[in-house]
């Protein structure tokens, strides 16, 4: 499989809605084009084995509690900041046999799984910032874009 570069705030791409994946034949995952809805989570550490879930057209169908946690995307680099998101969901999507399958999550697995279905849906993390707080950060973002500019 290629291995496809990250893109960058603000890219147009990062705001658009991904269509849904509606094949799943032997060759399914290398065929999902970059616009297509497919998010893959791992949120084991450094030092634990790889712990991969891959989510066609995941839909979140129950959310429970709230959680603030700071995160940050790789679309977005050297950028940190806190999000309210539900403390726990439950996921439904396609395995990529194309069978529905179910997930719950809390913790870090359920922030990752909510920051990826959202970028199938154009929003970014810095798009939950309050106002003043975007604000803050489109200034703070143009300045470490210039100093990565100036260290190239
Ligand atoms: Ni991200």
């Amino acid at each position: 499989m290629a291995l496809l570069a990250i893109k960058h705030y603000p890219d147009p791409v990062l705001k658009q809605v991904a269509e849904p994946v509606d094949a799943f034949d032997g060759s399914a995952a290398p065929q999902v084009g970059v616009a297509r809805r497919l998010a893959v989570v791992d949120c084991s550490g450094s030092d634990e084995p790889a712990q991969l879930f891959t989510l066609v057209n995941p839909e979140i169908v129950h959310r429970e509690g709230d959680s603030c946690e700071e995160e940050g995307c790789l679309s977005v680099p050297a950028y940190y900041a806190k999000v309210d998101r539900s403390a726990r969901v439950r996921v439904r999507y396609f395995n990529l046999d194309g069978v529905v399958e179910e997930l719950e999550a809390d913790g870090l697995l359920a922030i990752a799984i909510q920051h990826e279905i959202d970028h199938l849906d154009g929003i970014l993390f810095v798009d939950h910032l309050s106002p003043l707080k975007k604000g803050i950060f489109r200034k703070k973002y143009k300045k470490i874009m210039e100093q990565q500019r100036e260290q190239l």
